[in-house]
């Protein structure tokens, strides 16, 4: 085989975000807006990277120089993935890789691990190692921990499993949450790209300053988490709703939003929703409510006009795949 087109979702973060870096569960659901990556053997021993949506074009790299160099940002992760792979598992020729994306990487719905994890199961297909999804979520992860230093890999895990999964950092825990409904979501994007890895390192220098109390605010996320995925199991949108203002207001306090989150949040309470929170590391991205079916169009338009912009996407969405 010489060529391979692989494809992964995004993701959505339910609840539990922040806690599950310091190893409480979180809930994640993949998207289905995804991220096509067309992985091809070439004879000159380099890697080649075309992205359109992050501007590159043609970007050259030798194999044996893979991420020694300052790496360009939009590069990054494919070319760390391809380094891991090769160090590992050993590359019999160049290769070239393109990506195409559905969405922008501007509403946080996690194209780098998707990008990431295409990128390693095209390698695996194309260099016949055939890795399972646990090896390829392992590269995934060591590839994100090397780019960016911090992150519990959640986003990898709903990219490479899809689903809706109940998740615990560096895959200790996956186990795929039976959603019996639709979710009712209405998902609001606040127009701010948010800096994970800045909110991240915030949330780490709170909990030095007071260890004892921060960790309490990651217990409370970590039990609402646990009832999240019962009320999820059954389909108990309500608890749910009531589940998303608790966890939204533990995020709070651990000063993760943002006015234009909370100008969101407000507008969609104002409409009945049974619930809504901040989704993703806060300070920006996309806040998602729980809405009965009936109020969807009032929730939507109230969010419009609070200034955000409305994302419709299905939940649930297959993980990984070859296209
Ligand atoms: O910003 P996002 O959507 O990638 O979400 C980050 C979630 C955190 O829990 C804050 C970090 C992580 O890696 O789990």
């Amino acid at each position: 085989m010489e060529r391979i087109e692989v494809s992964a979702p995004g993701k959505l973060m339910l609840f539990g975000e922040h806690a599950v870096v310091y190893g409480r569960p979180c809930i994640v659901t993949a998207v289905d807006q995804r991220i096509k990556t067309s992985v091809r053997k070439i004879s000159n021993k380099i890697l080649r990277i075309n992205a359109p949506e992050v501007d590159i074009d043609n970007y050259e790299v030798i194999l044996n120089k893979l991420g020694r160099v300052d790496v360009p940002k939009g590069v990054r992760f494919i070319e760390f993935a391809v380094r891991n792979f090769s160090q590992k598992y050993n590359l019999s020729s160049g290769v070239e890789i393109e990506t195409k994306s559905d969405f922008s990487s501007k509403f946080g719905f996690g194209s780098s691990s998707a990008v990431t994890t295409s990128t390693i199961m095209g390698l695996s297909e194309l260099f016949n190692q055939k890795l399972t999804k646990k090896e390829i979520f392992n590269l995934s992860y060591k590839t994100v921990l090397d780019v960016q230093g911090v992150g519990s890999g959640f986003d990898l895990a709903a990219a490479i499993w899809g689903g809706t999964l109940y998740f615990i950092a560096g895959g200790k825990e996956i186990e795929e949450i039976d959603v019996p409904k639709k979710l009712p979501l209405v998902i609001g994007y606040t127009g701010v790209k948010a800096d994970t890895t800045t909110l991240v390192k915030q949330v780490i220098h709170l909990r030095e300053k007071d260890p004892a109390l921060v960790n309490s605010v990651f217990n409370a996320i970590g039990a609402v988490v646990g009832q999240s995925r019962t009320a999820l199991e059954k389909g108990d949108f309500k608890l749910l709703g009531k589940l998303a203002d608790i966890n939204h207001s533990l995020l709070v306090s651990l000063g993760v939003s943002s006015q234009e989150l909370e100008n969101l949040i407000l507008a969609a309470r104002k409409k009945g929703v049974y619930g809504a929170k901040l989704s993703g590391a806060g300070g920006g991205d996309c806040m998602i409510s729980f809405v009965p079916y009936n109020n969807k169009k009032e929730v939507e338009s109230s969010i419009n006009k609070a200034g955000g912009e409305v994302l419709n996407v299905k939940t649930g969405a297959q993980g990984v795949r070859i296209d």
